[in-house]
């Protein structure tokens, strides 16, 4: 269902923080890689668990029951969320970085030394450092090659994959540079080496409709507070994957997917926050179930995200002195932009531009590889604006005119 400029005038009134002034400014919010706003249904639900069903789980007494009713609820809204077949293939921890690096220690007890994992030099830290480690333990680490243009190297992709390759790490978009992989060469890539596909969706899961189905993944990772959420991390495993591996688990936890992978006490509120974060953006939609709305509505989201990016990056790549960092917008591409301005630190640029209430990131965003590849780390990484439901043209326009400014000097 299309998004419209008027749905965006309305969608700013749920979101209580928009509301905000600075400096006798509205605050603008570019910094949605970084963690988006929370509409008020969220900030409802999460108060709503504290004031009424705030209990520890599986007990015989009405608030365990209606929290372990919720977290049921909440796995099955993710599940329609990502197109998993139910809420048994998604587990939640406290990140994506934490539920990652969980998932390492149970993939190389399934590794022996000699085997390969290939990650590449466009990810997030988060999708690189765990599997890093494994060569503590003998396992080979290959990195597929990021060219100038900001995109990964397809040749070089094919190259890095053998028989050896058990694991083929990746993200679906850069968080740093807005780049869109080439999701399907990996899927191909990894099925031909019988290796696991890993995708990391945090920066994606705000911005597109997922479909693990469609994706043919074994496991993808993202974050509700990239969706009008809180902070959790969300897993999904192929059904049936995670029951098998051998994870970091107590005895007296439960054996089989998804609490495999669970330790400790989750965070409930924020679950009950993280099912009305996606029955939020579900709300923009139109259809007969859950996972229709809200396909209808990332769909319509997406195509209004990526009108103000397009706009954003034709007029400031206008701006003398200023280059964008990464791909143009002819194929798909995620609605973050990222700026270099000659001669301007990154960040003096995001604090010139915070005083005048815009609030944008510099620095390389933990993509710290792919900041170095492209040899922007010594001059501070870049500017990056993200822009999500709620940003508006005038919020760009004043943002332009702060980057003109500063190219100007
Ligand atoms: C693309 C990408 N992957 C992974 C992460 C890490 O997510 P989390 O903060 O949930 O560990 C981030 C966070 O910025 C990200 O942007």
């Amino acid at each position: 269902m299309p998004f419209t400029a008027k749905d965006q005038e309305r969608c700013r009134r749920d979101f209580p923080s928009l509301a905000r002034t600075f400096n006798g400014l509205p605050l603008a919010y570019l910094d949605g890689p970084a963690g988006t706003q929370v509409p008020e249904a969220v900030i409802q639900a999460i108060a709503g668990y504290y004031r009424t069903s705030n209990a520890n789980t599986h007990g015989e007494f009405p608030a365990s029951r209606e929290t372990d009713e919720m977290l049921h609820a909440t796995r099955e809204t993710v599940a329609a969320f990502l197109g998993a077949p139910s809420g048994r293939e998604i587990s939640f921890g406290q990140n994506m970085t934490t539920l990652n690096f969980s998932l390492s220690h149970a993939l190389v007890r399934e590794m022996k030394p000699g085997d390969e994992i290939v990650i590449t030099q466009l990810d997030h830290e988060s999708n690189r450092g765990p599997w890093l480690n494994l060569r503590e333990r003998g396992v080979v680490v290959r990195e597929v090659a990021l060219r100038p243009d900001g995109r990964l190297d397809p040749e070089d992709f094919a190259r890095q994959v053998n028989g050896r390759t058990r694991l083929v790490a990746l993200g679906i978009a850069s968080n740093a540079l807005g780049t869109v992989n080439d999701v399907a060469l990996a899927r191909r890539l990894s099925r031909e080496a019988g290796a696991w596909l890993l995708l990391d969706a945090v920066h994606a899961a705000a911005h597109f409709p997922l479909d693990v189905t469609a994706l043919d993944t074994d496991f993808l990772l993202c974050s509700a507070y990239k969706f009008y959420g809180p902070h959790v991390g969300i897993l999904y495993a192929r059904p049936g994957l995670l029951d098998r591996l051998p994870t970091d688990k107590l005895r007296v936890q439960e054996d089989e997917a998804p609490y495999r992978i669970e330790t400790g006490t989750l965070n409930h509120a924020a679950l009950a926050g993280v099912k009305a974060a996606i029955e939020y953006i579900a709300s923009w939609g139109e259809g007969a179930g859950l996972r229709e709305r809200i396909v209808s509505a990332m769909t319509g989201i997406a195509a209004w995200e990526e009108s103000l990016a397009a706009y954003y990056f034709d007029q400031v790549r206008g701006i003398p002195g200023v280059t964008v960092q990464g791909p143009d917008f002819a194929g798909p591409r995620a609605p973050t932009v990222s700026i270099t301005i000659d001669g301007v630190d990154p960040r003096d640029a995001a604090r010139a531009l915070g005083e005048r209430g815009l609030q944008v990131w510099d620095g390389h965003f933990y993509a710290i590889r792919a900041i170095e590849v492209l040899g922007l780390a010594e001059r501070g990484g870049v500017l990056r604006t993200g822009f999500v439901m709620y940003n508006t043209r005038e919020e760009i326009d004043r943002l332009l005119e702060g980057v003109a400014a500063l190219a100007r000097g």
